[in-house]
């Protein structure tokens, strides 16, 4: 159980480990982990405090980040970075949570929320976020429907096979009609919508929702009611079909009509093939308002899978029952002199996780002691006791560990690594000074190591002035600061006008390296890379050349 402070998780274990498998798998099975995947301003802020409000882990939307707290750390990114070592968003939060539907006997659940680093903060690390988790919300807003970013974000989730629940957003407000924006969702990335909740009321004028059984026919009417500021869970009230047209009148029977319409196109729920990454669950909700907040938490209790068994390195299966064993998926550095650490985070994929115990370094061999866990909540740190598998846990001061990397007690195993994702942006790397080369050499080694960003190099170039290639441009900014306070290296970076990387070979490099708008890499894994000016000079190559290699890097090529 996780120690309490004013701002931290509220405590979730219960006393007492459960060591046996039975109760391993118990714990497994009552958690779910997963992500929201957005774009910057669909409302993912909001409906992280509405969500930690409705699992009354605070008393009051706002706790978990003020409003102004949040403006300041989207502008002070960097601040914050230097500041605490951490960015405010790159925390997980850990709530209890009853659903409404559960039986009295039922075991309570417990809910990891895995934020994925966003605005300007786009990094690799946003990506990365997806590796740790069961199940993503693709938070869209109604006005604006699909957006870039959350295009991104949803080919990682298609790529890794991460089942995708769709919440509409801000139906408070004037957007869209419902079927349009399921037309685009189909049209566009080719997910059939499957609404479990429509709503009552056009965007703007949001009264309500009707729940749709599995063969779509209405089951009841969630009505709602306002409350100021959206400060507190807004109250429902639970009409049948009678009382909701009585009430509600012509908005019901538009809502109605409209669920059967989906039926008839057979857009209704189906387990299997939510879990297959074929079709997604619909909610429309409104974060600020706290309206369709409950059903977005019931639906992941009912529908997200909990943690499973994972496969490794050489296919066979890791069981949740199975020893302790975790996955590291970022790696964050202190700037600040009081938290001069680094604190990895791991989600635990097997076993039973306990502060203190030493655990085994896959990559290394090497033991590794974790007295110092801890849970990452906002501002706050607090130390962890115990943690099961689906939990994000942060070890401090672990120097070793990188992205990708496995922990294992007892059993050994080693998990996949995380694939590094098709950079977008590439800037040139130079000390400001000849005199610091070495700790600049250094410099660059460890934070490659750490995949803060891509190394890239070749020899026109010379080691002198290696490539940096990234997912987002703040991590241009991170390498330049870390170089600084942790080296002691002024160094100075050129962006290069390349928008594009894929992957090449050696027999591709050389016809590649004399078209124009195109340099040839090697990465520091191996791996070859032609970075291209843009896609029409790709689309060029492909078609005056098409005896060249130059193949998508991973899912967000
Ligand atoms: P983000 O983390 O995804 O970037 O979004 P965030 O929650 O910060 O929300 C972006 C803006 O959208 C905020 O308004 C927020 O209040 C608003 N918003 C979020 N959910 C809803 C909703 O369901 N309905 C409506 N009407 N608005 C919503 P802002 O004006 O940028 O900031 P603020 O002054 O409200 O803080």
């Amino acid at each position: 159980s996780a120690s309490t402070s004013p701002d931290a998780p509220a405590e979730v274990a219960s006393a007492g480990t459960p060591a046996t498998p039975k109760g391993l798998a118990a714990e497994a099975t009552r958690r779910r982990t997963f992500a929201v995947i957005s774009h910057p301003d669909a409302g993912k802020s909001t409906l992280t405090e509405a969500l930690a409000l409705h699992a009354k882990m605070i008393s009051e939307a706002g706790a978990v980040h003020g409003k102004a707290g949040r403006r300041s750390t989207v502008s002070d990114w960097m601040e914050m970075e230097k500041a605490r070592g951490i960015s405010v968003s790159s925390t997980a939060l850990q709530f209890n949570y009853k659903s409404g539907e559960s039986e009295p006997n039922d075991p309570i659940s417990v809910i990891n929320l895995v934020d994925t680093p966003g605005h300007s903060d786009f990094s690799e690390d946003t990506y990365r976020v997806l590796t740790a988790v069961d199940a993503a919300v693709m938070l869209i807003d109604a006005a604006k429907g699909l957006e870039p970013q959350t295009l991104k974000l949803f080919q990682v989730c298609r790529h890794r096979g991460i089942p995708v629940i769709t919440v509409i957003n801000k139906w408070d407000r004037p957007g869209q009609t419902p079927l349009e924006l399921l037309d685009e969702i189909h049209e566009r990335i080719g997910l059939t919508p499957t609404p479990l909740y429509w709503p009552v009321g056009i965007a703007g004028d949001f009264r309500g929702l009707l729940r749709r059984g599995e063969d779509g026919a209405p089951q009841e009417y969630i009505r709602f009611t306002r409350t100021a500021g959206g400060a507190t869970i807004a109250p429902e009230e639970i009409l049948d079909a009678d009382a909701a047209a009585a009430r509600d009148g012509s908005d019901w029977e538009t809502a109605v009509e409209e669920s059967e319409l989906l039926s008839a196109s057979g857009q209704d729920h189906d387990q299997e093939m939510f879990l297959a990454g074929q079709t997604s669950p619909v909610i429309f909700a409104s974060a600020m308002l706290n309206f369709g907040v409950r059903q977005i938490l019931d639906t992941l209790v009912a529908l997200a899978p909990a943690p499973g068994p994972r496969d490794d390195i050489k296919g066979a299966s890791r069981e949740v029952t199975d020893p302790f064993s975790a996955v590291v998926f970022k790696v964050q550095a202190g700037m600040d002199t009081s938290h001069r650490d680094r604190l990895a985070f791991m989600r635990i994929v097997s076993g039973v996780f306990e502060r203190g115990m030493v655990v085994t370094h896959a990559q290394t061999g090497k033991p590794f002691t974790t007295k110092y866990a801890q849970t990452v909540f906002g501002r706050e740190r607090s130390t962890v006791e115990s943690a099961y598998p689906g939990d994000v846990v942060g070890l401090v001061n672990a120097t070793a560990l990188a992205p990708g990397h496995t922990l294992f007690t007892d059993k050994k195993v080693e998990f996949p690594p995380i694939p590094s994702f098709a950079p977008e942006h590439f800037s040139v790397l130079r000390a400001e000074s000849a005199s610091k080369y070495k700790q600049f050499r250094r410099a660059v080694e460890q934070l490659d190591s750490e995949g803060v960003v891509q190394v890239l190099r070749n020899d026109i170039r010379g080691d002198a002035a290696p490539v940096m290639a990234a997912v987002g441009p703040m991590q241009f900014e991170v390498v330049a600061a870390r170089m600084k306070a942790e080296f002691s290296v002024e160094a100075r970076m050129e962006g290069l006008p390349y928008a594009l990387a894929r992957r090449t070979d050696a027999e591709s490099a050389t016809e590649l390296g004399r078209q124009r708008g195109v340099e040839v890499f090697t990465r520091s894994d191996g791996v070859m890379l032609a970075l291209i000016s843009d896609k029409w000079r790709l689309q060029y190559l492909q078609k005056e050349l098409p005896e060249l290699t130059l193949e998508p890097l991973v899912a967000t090529a």
